[in-house]
């Protein structure tokens, strides 16, 4: 099957600031391609050169077999973008702005069903204006699907959604890719990118620093476990540092999180735990994350965390 879009060697620079250097990749058609990084990572540049926003500098990007810069125009038809920063005009009301979008189409779609999936139909008549953010979010993702595109680029979907606007969003996006649609986003949450994600890019510095599936960047840790109690009481830290198979101890307050490494490691640690009469609180022993995997490739760091290994 033909991908859905590729990157080859691509650079963009804004005067002396590389937003992006390099970076190749390839979207297989009917995936959802989950782009994470630190802010300025270059996320949102490369997100626009592929959806013919930008010009890159160097290199070679294709969508739907079209150049996404020199045939904009026919590209338009066939994409959905959301953008990270958008506009309307305040007084418009949000069914006219859903017509207005769909009638820019040769395909055009139905405005009412697009405002259904979103769950803004009962809203239709609402100046923009009167929106709450998370509203204003929902419109915009309806904006980029009235006319049915084949590929979707969603530029941080769930910034500012309460936490049902966000479970509804994971569920709009699934809608979107059953129905056979691509979909391209970022986003800062890495639990939304590990359960909506086919494949992760991990992007740092305008640099891919990890891509691959949720479930291989996870393993890609190692057989890592993480203890994480409450202690109750004086703990020594280097008593527990010292402990066969711990790898890092991190302290956010009273919640400990003991780093360990290899097979059985995490039971016998819990175990020497207790034997040292350290009191604690909510134990448990947990796989790690796609967090863990972020914070390990891009040199982020929690705040209170221990200083990075060598
Ligand atoms: N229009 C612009 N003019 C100049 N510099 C820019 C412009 N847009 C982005 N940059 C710079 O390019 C780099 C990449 O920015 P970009 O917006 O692509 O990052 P991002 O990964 O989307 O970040 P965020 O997570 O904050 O959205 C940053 O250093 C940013 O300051
Ligand atoms: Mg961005």
């Amino acid at each position: 099957m033909r991908s859905a879009a590729s990157v080859e060697r691509l650079s963009k620079r804004y005067g002396s600031v590389r937003a992006v250097e390099d970076v190749s990749f390839t979207i297989e058609t009917g995936e959802v391609f989950g782009i994470v990084g630190p802010n300025g990572a270059g996320k949102t540049t490369i997100l626009e050169c592929i959806e013919g926003l930008r010009r890159p500098d160097e290199g070679r990007v294709r969508v739907l077999g079209l150049d996404p810069w020199c045939e904009r125009y026919a590209l338009r038809e066939r994409i959905g973008v959301q953008l990270q920063t958008a506009a309307l005009p305040e007084r418009i009301r949000v069914g006219e702005a859903v017509t207005l979008f769909a009638d820019l189409y040769r395909r055009r779609g139905d405005p009412e069903a697009a405002l259904r999936r979103v769950g803004l139909a009962d809203r239709r008549g609402a100046a923009v204006a009167h929106l709450s953010g998370g509203q204003r979010q929902r419109l915009f993702i309806a904006l980029a699907l009235v006319h049915e595109p084949e590929v979707v680029f969603l530029d941080e979907l769930t910034t500012g959604l309460d936490p049902q606007g966000r479970r509804d969003a994971w569920d709009l996006v699934r809608d979107i890719r059953e129905r056979g649609a691509t979909v391209v986003l970022t986003t800062h949450f890495m639990e939304e990118a590990e359960r909506l994600c086919d494949r992760v890019a991990i992007f740092d510095l305008g640099r891919v620093v990890a891509l691959d599936t949720v479930g291989r960047l996870i393993a890609s840790l190692g057989e890592e476990r993480r203890v994480a109690f409450t202690h109750i009481g004086a703990l020594d830290d280097a008593a527990v540092r010292a402990l066969p198979g711990v790898v890092r101890v991190e302290r956010l307050g009273d919640r400990v999180v003991v780093s360990v490494r290899g097979a059985g490691t995490a039971g016998r640690v819990t175990t020497a735990l207790e034997e040292t009469g350290v009191a604690f609180d909510d134990l448990r022993v947990e796989r790690p994350t796609l967090e863990d995997v972020f914070l390990a490739r891009t040199g982020a760091r929690l705040p209170g965390a221990d200083a990075p290994e060598a």
